[in-house]
């Protein structure tokens, strides 16, 4: 019997999506399932990103260049412009989503066995690309306590190594919706600067940040720019999951140099997916009010339901669409099996994310979930009754 690879066996599962075979039984008996484990916005794709692959002209789906089509890059480098971040278009090379963006990163900096510090709870698939890449996560832990605020200096500095080459944030957080300030960046930056080490932002929720807080970019950071490394995307931007577009930004040459070689073994990112994400670049500002209030008005009904409910503990997101709740239970995989498997009411179900695979440190996080809040107030209010009820019943 041929053999897998042991990089393959090590692959984590998504914590995300591997209860689906479960959501599918559940649809099978007939139930309704709400959707609270997965960031897919129900939110409507601009309609110029539409439109603009409805009317396109091409005669031959043909290839782009390698780190994306300049005419998309050079518009690119304008939104930039707009959010106050100056790069040019030759600082950015377009990827297959923000995925492939961090995996270019990964591929860019590190070597086998070379580390990277992350603070965690942290987007699940860092797991995922850490381990294709065979890169060593170095978790820096943040607290529920403290709302998810980055850990203190000294603890990030008693993880460096000579292996460390360096760290990788989420800002607004996926999955805690923690917003960091502009101290907190000047503080990693000192830290990246003194040690010599990569800042990796992944800033793929810019936009979505709450309370009349301003998103500060690692980008607008002087004396970052051989250091820094923003990793982007338009899936949540203009709610355009299926274009599978992103990009990597970094004002270091030898970066961009280097991950270009890895973009050149893909080809191409897509074709029409960059015509579609060039055309939402024109969205109205209208629209991204509309939906950033969607999305408080939404985080406060989830917050403040979960609040009333006896035992749960959450932390007060400030960005992005998620938050990690902490439950009375021992278990969130066996719980988050047993509602899909064994709880309804009245035919009804939630699917949530267990948030140990947020988690490097094993055993931190098996009594949390992630609770993304991409769905309207009223199915939010329903989901959360049912989170409340099932609590009575359930044991451990
Ligand atoms: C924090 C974060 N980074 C990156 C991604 C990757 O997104 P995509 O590949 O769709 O751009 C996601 C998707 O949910 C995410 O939440």
């Amino acid at each position: 019997m041929p053999t897998i690879s042991k990089k393959g066996q090590l692959m984590p599962e998504s914590p995300i999506r591997k209860l689906v075979p479960y959501a599918e039984n559940a649809y099978k008996q007939g139930k309704t399932v709400y959707h609270l484990n997965i960031g897919q916005p129900d939110i409507k794709t601009p309609q110029v990103a539409l439109d603009a692959i409805k009317i396109h002209s091409l005669d031959i789906l043909a290839y782009t260049r390698s780190e994306g089509s300049e005419g998309y890059r050079k518009k690119i480098a304008d939104y930039y412009a707009k959010n106050d971040i100056q790069v040019n278009h030759d600082d950015i090379i377009v990827t297959t989503g923000g995925s492939e963006a961090l995996l270019f990163a990964f591929g860019t900096i590190t070597d086998v066995d070379d580390e990277i510090i992350i603070p965690e709870p942290f987007y699940a698939n860092y797991n995922g690309f850490s381990t294709a890449s065979g890169v060593k996560v170095v978790p820096v832990i943040s607290k529920i306590e403290d709302n998810f605020a980055l850990p203190p200096i000294e603890e990030f500095e008693k993880l460096i190594t000579p292996k460390t080459k360096g760290i990788l944030i989420c800002n607004p957080g996926n999955p805690t919706g923690y917003l960091y300030s502009k101290e907190e960046i000047k503080k990693l930056a000192k830290i990246v600067k003194k040690h010599d080490l990569f800042l990796i932002a992944d800033e793929v929720y810019r936009e979505f940040a709450y309370d009349g807080i301003t998103h500060y970019s690692i980008l607008q950071e002087e004396g970052l720019e051989k250091h820094a490394i923003v990793i982007d995307s338009v899936s949540k931007r203009y709610s355009m999951c299926g274009a599978r577009i992103g990009c990597l930004v970094s004002k270091n040459k030898d970066v961009i140099k280097t991950a270009l070689k890895f973009a050149q073994a893909r080809l191409s990112p897509p074709t029409l997916a960059q015509i579609a994400s060039e055309a939402a670049l024109e969205t109205p500002q209208s629209y991204f009010d509309d939906v950033i209030k969607e999305y408080v008005d939404r985080r406060n009904v989830l917050i403040e339901e979960l609040n009333k409910i006896e035992g749960v503990q959450v932390a007060n997101p400030k960005g992005a669409f998620y938050c990690i709740a902490q439950l009375p239970i021992k278990n969130s995989d066996a719980f988050a099996q047993w509602l899909l498997e064994s709880f309804d009411i009245d035919g009804e179900t939630v699917m949530v994310a267990p948030a140990g695979g947020f988690y490097s440190t094993p055993g931190v996080g098996l009594n949390q979930i992630r609770i993304a809040y991409v769905l309207n107030k009223d199915s939010l209010k329903k989901a959360v009754h049912i989170l409340k009820e099932a609590l009575k019943v359930y044991k451990d």
